[in-house]
């Protein structure tokens, strides 16, 4: 190991010894010491103790401009009073497992902003890889067909189905021991961007569903063909809003490609913080959620018998609604700003990547605008552990990226927050050029 990467982890081991000792405990809890993928960061994470605004604090007293933001579930940031005061209204009676008018009015909410649900119908679950599979059932009854088309990569939660396309390459056999071959043979893994390829698969006549991962690299024309070669194989369009969902803009990624699916998947800012799942659009295939009165065979044999606990729970449900009441006012103003913090973050990569000569270029989705997941990309011949360096640096600078190199970005960071980040980055990138770790850009 290089001299560069040892200094610049006796400094994070310096900085802190509190979150060291807790991992060494942790060891003994989790496997790995973590309890999510994302948060398993060398040489350890960083266990924090609390947050407001833009920032957390850790166990050391350390403070961070955070980029988690709660797995992107907090566009306003931490502990927003509208949202905080929703939820601490909520908690005197959640969980009382019966009908709300507040699960009306947040359902309401979601037929104004969502466009593919304005003439359609909402159902809410405990979160959006449930609320994935749920879509899913919904499409194999509508269509009465089995295939499901996914991308390759693109990330739906932890469904068994789902998941099979998550790693690769090579996708399909990558982290898929478990997921018996008679569910992974119902799934077709298809590149992005290729409609003639979709076309080939559609034209077998198997397909129910295809699921698009809202915030993925797909081409507007792609998204486009979609729309068109769906609804001529009558096959589901379902479009999976967890992080794109009130984030591209105020009606999600549907709204910013202006390409409306039949069935969108939401997650995340539609709990305002709180732990949710929530399916929505065309009536014709959400129905089959329903009872028919003195219709003894779709009651047996047709509808869907499905509960769930945490359906509609008010903690979720009010600080959604909060969210969504905000997000319906103040549209104007949160959506101008956000998209100049994340145009802010990509320039000061790609000023950093300038400024050091290294070969590296800012990425994120989407790809003309990144807004989840913005960070580097560095070019071919880079270390392996260029990545691990970028994430020492930003850590021991008080800047906290998600799954140790990306931003999710609120909308609330102030001047002192983005010049904290911009230096961070900056300095990052001279101790990559320094330590030879990512090659000089080719001029
Ligand atoms: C695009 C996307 N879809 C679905 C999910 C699953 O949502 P949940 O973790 O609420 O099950 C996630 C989670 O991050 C996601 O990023």
């Amino acid at each position: 190991m290089s001299d560069l990467i040892k200094e610049l982890e006796r400094e994070y081991v310096e900085k802190h010894p509190g979150s060291k000792k807790l991992y060494e405990r942790a060891l003994r809890c989790f496997a790995s010491g973590v309890t999510h993928d994302a948060r398993y960061v060398k040489p350890f994470p960083i266990y924090m103790v609390k947050a407001d605004g833009t920032r957390k604090w850790d166990v050391d007293g350390n403070d961070y401009v955070d980029y988690v933001m709660g797995h992107g579930t907090l566009l306003f940031g931490y502990n927003d009073e509208r949202l905080t005061a929703a939820l601490k209204e909520a908690s005197a009676y959640a969980h009382m497992g019966s009908c709300t008018e507040l699960e009306i009015e947040w359902a309401e909410m979601v037929k104004k902003l969502v466009p593919c649900a304005r003439d359609g119908l909402v159902r809410a679950c405990a979160c959006g890889g449930e609320a994935i599979e749920m879509a899913t059932r919904l499409a194999r009854i509508y269509t009465g067909k089995d295939r499901v088309v996914i991308h390759e990569g693109c990330y739906h939660g932890k469904w068994e189905l789902i998941n099979v396309g998550r790693s690769g390459p090579p996708y399909g056999l990558c982290n898929v021991r478990g997921i018996p071959k008679a569910v992974r043979d119902l799934v077709t893994i298809l590149p992005y961007n290729n409609p003639d390829l979709l076309r080939k698969v559609f034209a077998k006549g198997d397909v129910a569903c295809i699921i698009l991962q809202g915030n993925a690299p797909y081409t507007k024309d792609y998204i486009k063909a979609i729309r068109e070669l769906t609804t001529e194989y009558g096959v589901v369009f379902i479009l999976d809003e967890v992080v794109s969902g009130f984030r591209y803009a105020a009606g999600g990624a549907q709204e910013y490609y202006g390409v409306t699916p039949d069935i969108a998947v939401l997650g995340k800012i539609v709990g305002g913080g709180a732990p949710i799942g929530a399916i929505c659009g065309d009536p014709e295939i959400m129905k089959y959620h329903g009872f028919r009165d003195g219709d003894d065979y779709w009651n047996r044999f047709v509808r869907i018998r499905v509960g769930g606990t945490w359906n509609a729970q008010p903690l979720s449900i009010s600080a959604g609604l909060e969210a969504m009441r905000i997000i319906d006012r103040e549209r104007d103003k949160i959506y101008p700003r956000l998209y100049e913090i994340c145009d802010r973050l990509t320039r000061y990569l790609e000023e950093a990547a300038e400024t050091s000569g290294i070969d590296v270029s800012a990425a994120g989705v989407p790809p003309e605008r990144p807004m989840v997941g913005i960070g580097p990309r560095f070019g071919s011949g880079a270390s392996p552990l260029a990545n691990y360096v970028y994430y020492l640096v930003l850590a021991n600078s008080g800047v906290h990226p998600f799954g140790g190199s990306r931003f999710i970005p609120c909308f609330k960071y102030t001047k002192e927050d983005l010049e904290r980040t911009g230096e961070a980055i900056h300095r990052s990138f001279e101790a990559l050029r320094k330590g030879n770790l990512v090659p000089p850009k080719k001029s």
